[in-house]
């Protein structure tokens, strides 16, 4: 697995960086050349027909390199003529950015030589989850077209700080790309919600007999599996990939650094002190079914399945941003301070058209929260609560409730603050041979070295 020459668009940024680092920390005036720089690159390709799905990780991607500061994170999935890919043909299930370390020394990966795991180690958000659950930087699913998710001046994600990057190893990024091709669906909505029924399967992706009672969820529809196609549908092969856009600027001391929290609403809250294996009695389960309201039981809830469940806090901060993760069906999902104060509400936008980003029947976006800084305050320790509603006047499998927050442990010192002098974008071009091609067999070798892969519970690293 070759390094990229992307090195090519992104060197000038680690010249500046350099030119940064000997400006000292202290100065009061705001580098008003930081401008911001954005760069679209396209994923390795994916093929897919009418019914299959793709789930791969792609290592070592193109993403911005240095000591930088992330502002925002876009993607959708296209062909191979840029053209916008709507959800009812590709649905997106989700895709997913994760960091990872891995040593500098390591020859360049053929595929023949044994992985290390210690040769890599996995970089996971701030939490809250166990292990490599919902460790993502960024990640979406069908809403990714209209959700919103730049991080307002000053603050940004740092990325590739050399001080907390491990001795002899470097930074890299990987991309996971769940994608299922609904064209002549039997049950488009039982497609995308992975019902095994549909899928035909009985094991999972490890060849595990699926647990009793399962009905759907990322393990019936795990890659190259097979969604059930009306008899004689015709639809053509074709290559898709994620376009995603990164938006940075080169890392400055008037930057304050977000920290990555992802909640999710199955999580009970229990930990096991376990490193490799995933179990039901781990607290994020990160998918669960909603029955329909009208089986069985009373409607007197009004057919809304509300589910809550209460998440301590381990540092505290400023909330800078939040936005909720909803599959099909959901009405809405709140965070709650220990106290009762809605620190986020987030509501699907819902499509009402055929054309890519407006599909009807899909959630095309999240509304976000953007917090005056300083006005929704966590502390240490605090229990907040998580509310994500659902409509069950018919039942989901497989649905999701999670919540992501951007944390701020300081606001802007008044004397030194930045008035967002760097919306001054700046556009790099960047052609198809610049691209992170990884090979599959690399992404074998390596995810097999991470261990982080399939084997300790894959499902739980999606949205
Ligand atoms: C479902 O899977 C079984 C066993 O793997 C296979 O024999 C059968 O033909 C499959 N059915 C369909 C409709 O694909
Ligand atoms: C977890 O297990 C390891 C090794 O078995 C042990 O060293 C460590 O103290 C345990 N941690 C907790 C929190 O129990
Ligand atoms: C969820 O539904 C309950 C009951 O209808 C309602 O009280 C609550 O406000 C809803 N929460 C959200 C986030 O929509």
């Amino acid at each position: 697995m070759a390094l990229r020459s992307q090195g090519g668009l992104l060197l000038p940024s680690m010249v500046v960086l350099t030119l940064a680092f000997a400006v000292s920390c202290t100065i009061a005036s705001p580098r008003i050349e930081n401008k911001i720089k954005s760069v679209t690159f396209l994923s390795p390709e994916f093929v897919l027909e009418p019914g299959s799905v793709e789930n791969r990780f792609y290592y070592n991607i193109d993403f911005p390199r240095g000591h930088v500061a992330l502002k925002s994170f876009r993607a959708e999935v296209v062909d191979d003529a840029g053209k916008s890919i709507p959800l009812h043909e590709t649905y997106l299930h989700h895709w997913l950015v994760g960091k990872y370390y891995q040593r500098q020394d390591m020859a360049e990966n053929n595929g023949d030589q044994k992985i290390q795991p210690e040769n890599y180690i996995f970089g996971g958000n701030s939490g809250i989850c166990q292990g490599t659950t919902l460790r993502q930087y960024f990640g979406l699913g069908s809403e990714t077209r209209k959700t919103d998710t730049h991080i307002p001046d000053p603050y940004a994600i740092e990325i590739g700080n050399p001080a907390e990057i491990p001795e002899g190893y470097e930074e890299k990024w990987m991309i996971n790309v769940h994608a299922i091709d609904t064209r002549g669906a039997v049950d488009r909505l039982g497609c995308t919600e992975c019902r095994c029924e549909l899928y035909n399967v009985t094991v999972d992706e490890d060849g595990q007999t699926l647990r009793p009672g399962y009905k759907g969820g990322i393990s019936c529809c795990y890659d190259q599996t097979r969604c059930k196609v009306r008899k004689g549908y015709e639809g053509a092969r074709r290559s898709l990939y994620l376009r995603y856009t990164v938006e940075w600027i080169d890392w400055d001391c008037g930057i304050i650094p977000v920290k990555v929290f992802i909640f999710d609403v199955t999580d009970t809250g229990k930990r096991l002190n376990v490193s490799i294996g995933s179990s039901p009695e781990i607290g994020c389960q990160v998918e669960f079914d909603v029955a329909s309201c009208n089986t069985g039981s009373a409607v007197s809830d009004g057919c809304v399945d509300v589910r809550r469940t209460s998440l301590t806090m381990p540092v505290g901060g400023s909330v800078i941003y939040g936005v909720a993760h909803q599959h099909t069906g959901g009405i809405g999902s709140t965070l709650y301070g220990e106290d009762g104060r809605v620190i986020c509400n987030s509501e699907p936008i819902y499509g009402q058209g055929k054309d890519a980003g407006d599909e009807e029947g899909y959630i095309v976006g999240m509304s976000t929260c953007y917090p005056e800084p300083g006005s929704i305050q966590i502390t240490a320790g605090e229990n907040l609560v998580l509310e994500s509603n659902y409509s069950s006047t018919q039942k989901h499998i497989g649905v999701m409730g999670l919540f992501y927050i951007l944390v701020a442990d300081r606001t802007p010192n008044p004397t030194n603050f930045w008035h967002s002098p760097i919306h001054i974008h700046e556009k790099i071009k960047v052609s198809k041979s610049a691209l992170a091609v990884v090979s599959l067999l690399g992404l074998v070798v390596v995810g097999a070295g991470l261990r982080y892969r399939q084997k300790e519970g894959e499902r739980r690293r999606r949205l």
